[in-house]
């Protein structure tokens, strides 16, 4: 089946289920849900019954898509997102997406656990996307383009939308948050980098790196769905410095920091 017939069955399946009109979009990162508190769902619906989601071949990812209120905004959440290091193409990392677009979703919120490379960043930090580098092998447009999802050569001269971060940083400063603001670095782990990396990726304009995001704004940009991303300073890089850290430790920090977050998305999207 081509891509867009699969997009059109994966969008009937959803609108079957009674999922109408969902305004915004939301993709939660690692180990941060507490949004979740914040929703009233309406449906939950696990990914593996979507037609069209990706479904690992390397290992079992649970992912549920999650259709809910908050306030009086409904929204799509994919709880549990999808990285290239368990296996999944960028094709399917993107699909949600790009079905996500097909119903309408008009604005898209990303958020990531991320290393702090910028010696100002500190764990537990929030930090807004402005920019980012592409470091993974793959795209999402490679092979076929298909005109009706957007253009052969995307603009990227603003790929987080100017309109979504002001509005994040005025919730911010209402809600007494810092955010800090930088460019990210997507890498493909999954191990974490080493300390001639971490000098690298600071040489070439990196403030934070992370396994993910990328591919999702790439294609966001490319179907013109507007995005704002931020990440998690889960752990501080500093080569000359580098402790070891393991996935449990930037759990907890991310979990920490949490709260704030969900705290700035809940407020951001009542405006939206
Ligand atoms: N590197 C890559 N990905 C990450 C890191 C890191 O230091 N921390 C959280 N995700």
């Amino acid at each position: 089946m081509e891509l867009l017939e699969k997009l059109m069955v994966s969008k009937n399946f959803l609108m079957e289920k009674e999922v109408i009109e969902p305004q915004v979009g939301v993709i939660l990162g690692t180990g941060l849900h507490h949004l979740l508190n914040h929703v009233k769902p309406i449906k939950i619906i696990p990914y593996s019954e979507i037609p069209g989601f990706p479904i690992s071949t390397v290992e079992f990812h649970k992912g549920n898509l999650i259709y809910g209120n908050i306030n009086n905004k409904k929204i799509l959440i994919m709880q549990g997102r999808l990285h290239s290091y368990e296996g999944y193409s960028m094709q399917q990392i993107v699909f949600p997406i790009r079905v996500m677009k097909l119903m309408d979703v008009r604005s898209l919120l990303l958020s990531n656990a991320a290393g702090g490379i910028n010696p100002g960043f500190k764990k537990g930090d929030l930090a807004l996307i402005d920019d980012h580098i592409n470091l993974l092998s793959g795209n999402p447009l490679i092979g076929k383009n298909y005109d009706e999802l957007g253009p052969r050569f995307p603009d990227m001269s603003e790929p987080y939308d100017r309109r979504l971060n002001n509005l994040l940083q005025i919730k911010a400063r209402e809600a007494g948050i810092e955010l800090k603001t930088g460019v990210y670095a997507a890498v493909h782990g999954p191990n974490l980098e080493t300390k001639a990396e971490y000098r690298y990726l600071k040489i070439i304009g990196a403030d934070m790196v992370g396994m993910s995001t990328v591919p999702e704004v790439i294609a966001a940009n490319h179907i013109q769905l507007p995005c704002a991303a931020i990440s998690v300073i889960t752990d501080e890089c500093d080569p000359d410095n580098l402790k070891p850290i393991n996935i449990e430790e930037i759990i907890k920090v991310a979990s920490k920091a949490d709260e704030m977050l969900s705290k700035l998305f809940y407020e951001v999207i009542q405006d939206l």
